[in-house]
């Protein structure tokens, strides 16, 4: 049995900033990963291009049993950190939308600095090595049997990230590791994932489509961005956004002509037109045709009846779907629930009945919202571990 101060299990975006922070303090730190690419998630993110925080974070773009628990390491690792550190490394970044940062070097560049910080903790790498078990050692700390080696340290990390994408990796591990030292765990679903809609709601002819201004609602919460159709459904950074919240057997609604007066927008229109031609004004084409043939014969606008008018624009302002499910965790981008974080202190992310065990990034009940606050979670919270195991 080798003794070393810290073991960290996954070296994703949360393990690799805690081995950082960690190792950089003069902590022996060993990271554990099972597979032998380093940081996949961070490399496919974003297309590529990684969008590794936002200019806005705040508290409420986080999802979690316990809405104060963020405000804690949120605080304590900022995304303005998390940028000097780019600047550090001679990385160049460039804002898209809503605050969303990217990384001008790609992710690889992203997983290069992350990499350079960990070295510069002299932090012992195990990739591609398996856990054979995880036990508390009856002198204190902790023993991690490996397919490499069996360890012995006082602090464990579990950075196994959470179920989504399991073709490169994710595992139920730090679920499992959870229910053995008997914390509580909100049950998980597929967040930030497309939806899926009935046989007879589904507008598959139009797979490709997009409208790009929607206003997509469910539980009180509503997102203003882009939505897009697919074969089994829809899909697009507002539904993406509002899947995080919406529960299986709920409406979601969706304003496709959000602040539009369809009715003082048609009376100036040429009313020798067809309707689809008019309409093609604010809404895609081929959308108009799908939806305006679903209610009959597309006819000029003249040959329109008010009332007929109103109720287009009424299933244009609000049309209401119950989606049959989400495409799952083969296509999500990230896992809703996780460990309880009333289990964790949130200053440390240190489990509270057990002494020198943390929990950090996805694994943890939170789950941020589309656009950086995901890997600012990570970092964040990696951070705070680090600081203390
Ligand atoms: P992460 O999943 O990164 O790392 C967990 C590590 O644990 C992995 O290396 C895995 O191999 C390892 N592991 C798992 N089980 C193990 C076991 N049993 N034994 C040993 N090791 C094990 N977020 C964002 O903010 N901006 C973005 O642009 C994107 N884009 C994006 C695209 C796609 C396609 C996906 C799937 C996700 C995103 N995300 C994102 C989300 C972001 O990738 C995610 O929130 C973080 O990677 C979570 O970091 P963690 O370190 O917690 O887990």
């Amino acid at each position: 049995m080798i003794e070393t101060d810290v073991v960290i299990i996954g070296a994703g975006a949360a393990g690799l900033m805690c081995a950082a922070t960690a190792g950089q303090r003069g902590r022996r730190v060993v990271l554990v990963d099972h597979s032998t690419k380093l940081a996949e998630k961070i490399r496919i993110s974003g297309g590529g291009r990684c969008n590794f925080t936002n200019l806005n974070i705040h508290p409420d773009c986080y999802i979690s049993n316990n809405p104060h628990f963020v405000k804690s390491a949120l605080k304590q690792y900022t995304q303005h950190d998390f940028i000097a550190m780019l600047c550090k490394h001679g990385l160049t970044f460039h804002e898209k939308t809503l605050g969303q940062l990217f990384c001008d070097q790609n992710s690889d560049g992203i997983i290069r600095m992350l990499k350079d910080e960990v070295e510069q903790g002299d932090v012992i790498w195990r990739m591609g090595t398996s856990i054979i078990s995880v036990a508390q050692a009856q002198a204190g700390g902790f023993v991690i049997e490996t397919s490499q080696e069996t360890w012995h340290c006082q602090s464990l990390v579990i950075a196994s990230g959470g179920l989504s994408i399991p073709q490169i990796g994710a595992t139920a591990f730090g679920y499992e590791v959870a229910k053995q030292f008997d914390l509580k765990i909100i049950p998980q679903a597929a967040a930030l994932v497309p939806l899926t809609f009935q046989a007879e709601d589904l507008w598959g002819e139009l797979a490709g489509v997009a409208i790009e201004d929607v206003v997509v609602s469910c539980q009180m919460q509503q997102f203003r961005e882009a939505i897009l159709f697919t074969h089994k459904g829809v899909s697009g950074p507002a539904i993406l956004q509002i899947s995080s919240y919406w529960q299986a057997g709920e409406m979601i609604e969706m304003d496709l002509i959000p602040e539009l007066d369809l009715q003082n927008f048609l009376a100036t229109a040429n009313r020798d037109a067809l309707l689809s031609t008019v309409l093609s004004d604010v809404l895609p084409k081929r959308f108009v045709q799908v939806f305006l043939q679903k209610s009959g014969e597309i006819r000029p606008l003249k040959q329109y009846s008010t009332k007929v008018l109103q109720s287009i624009e009424a299933q244009l302002h609000c049309w209401q779907v119950k989606p049959s499910g989400t495409v799952g965790y083969k296509k999500a981008e990230v896992t809703r629930g996780g460990v309880d974080t009333d289990e964790l202190l949130s200053k440390t992310m240190m489990a509270r009945k057990v002494p020198g065990l943390y929990f950090v990034g996805e694994v943890v009940d939170v789950t941020g919202w589309l656009g950086g606050y995901n890997f600012q979670w990570a970092w964040s919270s990696g951070y705070v571990a680090g600081l203390n195991v």
